[in-house]
């Protein structure tokens, strides 16, 4: 029977692209889910964006769009990354989806109604508050000295000075790292998800501790039944009670009956694996209760070990006791650090830029197969390094397998018309000891055990290069009378390439397929495998499947880019370099118009920001002149009155982006230097005389 499983990755912040940390977690899963369809399993693979919260709430507010316009312009970027290194989730959704909104507010009801007594408690908290954002204060944004040692401009927290950890309100002189204002202890009222209450308390700690989770994972979480650390330091006992809500105003999904209370980011996070799961069900026109009603579907999610206690404390405990299925495992990996540096900050990623890694012309699938070799099923740490990287690629990947399709394809194309021919006992044998570890590694598999899957896979390409060296196909070549046995040589050749290539096809997705194209064959799976290519069969001509990793690459993709200043002083007087080449067709995609400036108002409320009303020369329906409104940050260069009724260029095909004021319907070029700071001023383009509102320009 096929099993049904359901898999996802950690959710995204969507405050910025990804990073080389996303990337390993999305190959990890990537990988899993490709070898449990080879198996003729059915997978549903899924992610989303992480969306809500404060940090992205202010962030937008300081770019000047909403932050719906925020996350969607975050959003819009993703799929290069994903299709770049042969991610394939089949979909991507938003925690800020209705899908999202409406399975929160469920699950929340269901906690709060729960028959054997709510498991929800409101309480009235004291916290910082902000006079003149006129909200409360999230730990991150606020300030003041160390209350151990005295460093001045720690966060709320904890002292990165002295390592201190304590509550914001212990912070000397706190100060708001919003708008710099006295915070004000206020009161609020909080909702509370009860994890101590016993019932939770019994449920997790069978949940935790039967054996599913991984050893180490199961052991960590055994210390937290038994005490926990607090925000300021000390230690109480047993689990703590979850504070689930934030007060207006918050980036979020609203409580129910409860009027400027919004969901914590961390409590609709995970929900958000369920509604993306549920849309992509929609579009396919299936039912999602029904899914989920089905007694053999498998739950599995791939996330990080900084991220163990919401997913194996508040969302099984958020989901049992509101009567759902509870995720079958959670499966948790270690950090990746780049050339022995520092751990991968969440925000910053480190060294590895995966779009730098893309358009050097990398191979993905190198990555790809690089980290699958150090990945196992533990939650240690890997360290990516440029040395080891080029070896096992260029001596494993390449040397090893590659070179057998290559060392006797060309044969058996020149030779024998590109037919299979008879294989005697050594090779039978040989093959036959290649299939027979079809099941170990399909094990290896399973058990996320992928630098173990490919050692036994190169272990076994081991065996086929000393068969080709004792057999020497190339002086069979020379040989008339061996003509035979150099068609049975690259015969089993061809035929182990085939069952290695097997192997590695869930690391090795795209390769796969050209030797597939290559071969001839059905694609292969680990049905498959036993049903060999027959003597006759006719394979296509040998083309290159793999370069080797040039070490010119790694030392671009490390090289650091080059100081502002050297740059702007020597060779930039615009203070940037000339971005990388674009093709003519690139540049076709921009459209550019000559646009008249019929109105021109000051934004209230905005200090960077002009209105402009343009006249690109449309009409609309009615045949009427259609005009564009545009959001442009040129207020500190210009008054509204210089700028009426002169004409400029603007993008006109930009798509609609909605601003904090409002929609802008694209935008209008200027010239300004890299650096505003030290050299401000913003200069808007104005055509040579003749130019009409409308005009392209090219
Ligand atoms: O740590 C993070 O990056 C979170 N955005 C992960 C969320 S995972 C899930 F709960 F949504
Ligand atoms: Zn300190």
């Amino acid at each position: 029977m096929p099993r049904q499983l359901f898999v996802t990755t950690a959710l995204p912040y969507a405050n910025g692209n990804f990073h080389i940390g996303h990337i390993m977690e999305y190959i990890q899963a990537d990988i899993w889910v490709r070898h449990q369809r080879m198996m003729g399993n059915a997978v549903d693979f899924v992610c989303a964006d992480d969306t809500h919260g404060a940090p992205i709430m202010i962030a937008a507010e300081k770019a000047g769009v909403t932050p719906q316009q925020f996350v969607a312009d975050i959003a819009a970027g993703r799929q290069p990354y994903l299709d770049g290194f042969h991610i394939g989730f089949d979909n991507w959704h938003s925690t800020d989806a209705p899908e999202n909104h409406e399975l929160a507010q469920q699950i929340y009801c269901d906690l709060r109604d729960n028959p054997g007594g709510s498991l929800i408690e409101s309480r009235t908290i004291e916290q910082f508050f902000d006079p003149d954002k006129g909200m409360f204060l999230p730990d991150r944004f606020i300030k003041g000295e160390c209350p151990k040692c005295h460093t001045k401009d720690q966060y709320g927290d904890n002292c990165e000075q002295c390592g201190a950890v304590y509550a914001p309100t212990d912070l000397i002189n706190p100060y708001s790292a919003l708008s710099g204002a006295k915070p004000e202890l206020r009161n609020s009222v909080h909702f509370f998800f009860k994890l101590s209450d016993p019932r939770c308390v019994e449920f997790l700690q069978h949940w935790t501790q039967d054996g599913k989770l991984q050893p180490e994972v199961a052991n960590k979480i055994k210390e937290w039944f038994t005490v926990r650390t607090n925000q300021d330091g000390s230690t109480s006992e047993g689990l703590g009670d979850w504070d689930i809500s934030r007060d207006a105003p918050y980036f979020g999904i609203e409580i129910p009956d409860a009027p400027g209370k919004y969901f914590y980011v961390w409590l609709d996070a995970p929900i958000g694996y369920l509604a993306s799961l549920k849309n992509l069900l929609t579009k396919r026109g299936q039912d999602y209760d029904a899914y989920m009603a089905n007694p053999d579907l498998e739950q599995y999610h791939f996330i990080g070990k900084d991220i163990v206690t919401f997913h194996t404390l508040f969302f099984p405990a958020c989901l049992h006791f509101s009567g759902r299925k509870t995720p079958d495992n959670i499966f948790v990996h270690g950090f990746l650090t780049v050339n022995n540096g520092e751990k991968m900050s969440k925000s910053r990623g480190t060294g590895l830029d995966p779009l730098k890694y893309l358009s050097l012309g990398m191979n993905p699938e190198w990555l790809r197969y690089y980290l699958a070799a150090k990945l196992s099923a533990r939650n240690e740490d890997i360290d990516f390094n440029a040395d080891d990287f080029m070896a096992r690629v260029n001596s494993d990947l390449i040397g090893k397998y590659i070179n057998i399709a290559s060392r006797a394809a060309g044969f058996i194309t020149k030779r024998f018309e590109g037919k299979l021919g008879e294989v005697s006992e050594d090779g039978a044998a040989l093959l036959h000891l290649l299939r027979s570890e079809a099941g170990a590694i399909e094990q290896l598999y399973e058990a996320r055990e992928y630098a173990k899957a490919l050692r036994e896979t190169m272990l076994l390409a081991d065996k086929v290069n000393a068969y080709v060296d004792a057999n020497k196909p190339w002086d069979l070549a020379k040989k008339p009378d061996q003509e035979a046995r150099l068609h049975d040589v690259c015969t089993v050749c061809i035929k182990a390439f085939r069952i290695l290539t097997c192997y590695l096809k869930p690391v090795l997705p795209a390769l796969a397929t050209q030797v597939e194209a290559f071969l001839k064959i059905e694609p292969l799976s680990f049905a498959n495998i036993s049903q060999p290519m027959a003597t006759g069969h006719v394979i296509g001509s040998y083309q290159h499947l793999m370069q080797r990793v040039d070490i010119k690459q790694l030392e671009a993709l490390f090289e650091a880019p080059e100081p502002l200043e050297t740059q702007q002083e020597i060779t930039h007087p615009g203070g940037e370099a000339i971005a990388p080449p674009i093709s003519i067709d690139d540049f076709a995609k921009i459209d550019l118009r000559i646009a008249r400036i019929v109105d021109c108002q000051a934004v209230a409320g905005s200090t960077k920001l002009l209105q402009l009303t343009l006249d690109v020369g449309e009409l609309d329906d009615a045949g009427q002149p259609r005009l564009r409104n545009v959001f442009s940050g040129i207020a500190g260069s210009y008054q509204p009155e210089q700028l009426t009724g002169k004409l400029t260029v603007m993008v006109a095909n930009l798509a609609p982006r909605k601003m904090k004021f409002g929609i802008s319907e694209g935008m209008v070029l200027a010239a300004s230097h890299a650096d505003e700071k030290t050299q401000p001023g913003i200069y808007v383009l104005e055509p040579f005389a003749g130019a009409q509102p409308g005009m392209r320009v090219h």
